[in-house]
C-alpha cells in the first residue's frame, strides 16, 4: 500500500482449493484474483499514489482505507482503465497481467466498479446510460434496435427492483425513483433498503 491509503481484509466466502479443502483466502497455490504492483500516480507533478501494491485473493474482502483525497478511488479509476497510471504501475487478474488504462481491457478481465459518484449522463435515456459503452442491439443496416435496447435496459433495472421508464430522459427524472422499491422485492431485501435510508 501506499503511505497513505491501507488495506483491510474484511471477510470473504469460504473457497475450495485444489485438494479439496475449504478456507477463507486461498493457499499458495491459488493465483491472486486482483493485484497491483508498484502502481503509482502523477496528477500535474503532484504524487497522489506512490507504488501501491495490493493483493486480493479469491473469495477475500477488503476495504480501501485512508482519508480524504488519499488516492482511494484513484487507485479504483486505474484499475478500472479511467485513469492511466505512471510509468511501472502493473496489475493483474487471475495470474493474466491487466493493461492498464483501457476500460475495455478491464471490462474483458471481468472487473465491474460501482463508483463513489453516481456519474450518469443526463442529456442520455435511461437505456443510453445503461449501455454506456456496450454493443447496442442491431438490426438490418446496423440499425440500433431500440425496443430490444429498451427491454435490455428495463430488464437489468428490474433484478436491482427499480422500475423506471428506460426511454425517459435521465435528467428528467425525479432523483426519488431511484430509491424507489420496486414491489418484486422480497421482505429481507424491503427490511434492508428501508434500514440504509435511515438518516
Ligand atoms: N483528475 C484529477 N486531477 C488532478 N488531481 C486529482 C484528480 N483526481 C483526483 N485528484 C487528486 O488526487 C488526490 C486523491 O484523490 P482521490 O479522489 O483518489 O481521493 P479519495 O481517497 O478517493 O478521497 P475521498 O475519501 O474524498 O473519496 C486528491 O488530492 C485529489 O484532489
Ligand atoms: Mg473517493
Amino acid at each position: 500500500m501506499s503511505d497513505r491509503i491501507t488495506s483491510a481484509l474484511i471477510g470473504g466466502k469460504h473457497v475450495s482449493s485444489r485438494n479439496g479443502t475449504s478456507h477463507r483466502g486461498a493457499g499458495a497455490s491459488q493465483k491472486p484474483a486482483l493485484e497491483a504492483r508498484g502502481v503509482s500516480k502523477t496528477f500535474d507533478g503532484q504524487v497522489v499514489l506512490r507504488k501501491v501494491s495490493l493483493k486480493v485473493m479469491p473469495g477475500e474482502i477488503h476495504a480501501l482505507v485512508g482519508q480524504n483525497g488519499s488516492g482511494k478511488s484513484t487507485l479504483i479509476k486505474i484499475l478500472s482503465g479511467f485513469h492511466t497510471a505512471d510509468d511501472g504501475s502493473e496489475a493483474s487478474v487471475n495470474g493474466r497481467r491487466l493493461e492498464l488504462g483501457s476500460p475495455a481491457a478491464a471490462r474483458e478481465a471481468g472487473l465491474r466498479f460501482v463508483h463513489q459518484d453516481l456519474g450518469v449522463i443526463g442529456d442520455l435515456t435511461v437505456t443510453e446510460n445503461v449501455l454506456l459503452g456496450e454493443r447496442y442491439p442491431r438490426g438490418f443496416a446496423g440499425r440500433i434496435r431500440w425496443t430490444e435496447a429498451n427491454a435490455l435496459a428495463k430488464a437489468r433495472l428490474a433484478r436491482l427492483g427499480l422500475e423506471i421508464d428506460p426511454s425517459a430522459r435521465v435528467g428528467d427524472l425525479d432523483p426519488r425513483c431511484w430509491r424507489q422499491p420496486a414491489s418484486g422485492w422480497d421482505s429481507t431485501t424491503r427490511r434492508r433498503h428501508s434500514r440504509d435510508r435511515r438518516p
